[in-house]
């Protein structure tokens, strides 16, 4: 064998080797486009601040009525490293500004749960997350 030809070999073999790291971390692999929606329900009369960003994207800060949501959709990336967090926060009866910075989407976490859409709905005691595809109900995934 040559050795230009026996390094083509191994170049070929390494990125076998390396797709199927890649896949296999990945399991189901899912690679569409996932929608995000964050809802503010907590309580009528209430705003709510909320602004989101990625490593790329910055959403800006956006102030929400109640029942209203932001909502976004983005393409996971292929490394399965896509992150949006969000600092979210609202004035409580006090007057005390109650806030908090979460995770809002990351694939490793997410991609199972809700390979599509993603509904967070933010209420007094904290975050709700919901996949309206399935039957199960809102579970609370994070307090301010
Ligand atoms: C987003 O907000 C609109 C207007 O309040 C509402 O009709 C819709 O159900 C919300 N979407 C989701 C997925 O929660």
């Amino acid at each position: 064998m040559s050795s230009k030809l026996a390094l083509a070999v191994m170049v070929f073999a390494m990125c076998l080797g390396c797709w199927s790291i890649v896949s296999a971390e990945h399991h189901g692999m899912y690679f569409g486009r996932v929608r995000v929606y964050v809802n503010n329900l907590i309580a009528p009369n209430i705003w709510m601040d909320i602004h989101c960003k990625s490593k790329d994207d910055d959403l800006q800060l956006q102030t929400l009525a109640y029942s209203q949501n932001q909502t976004w959709s983005f393409k996971v990336n292929f490394w399965g490293t896509t992150l949006f967090w969000c600092g979210m926060g609202w004035n409580d009866d006090t007057g005390r500004y109650v806030q908090g910075s979460f995770k809002i989407y990351e694939y490793l976490r997410d991609y199972s749960k809700c390979d599509g859409i993603c509904v967070w709905n933010a209420k007094k005691d904290g975050l709700y997350f919901l996949n309206p595809d399935s039957r199960n109900p809102p579970e609370l995934m994070f307090t301010w």
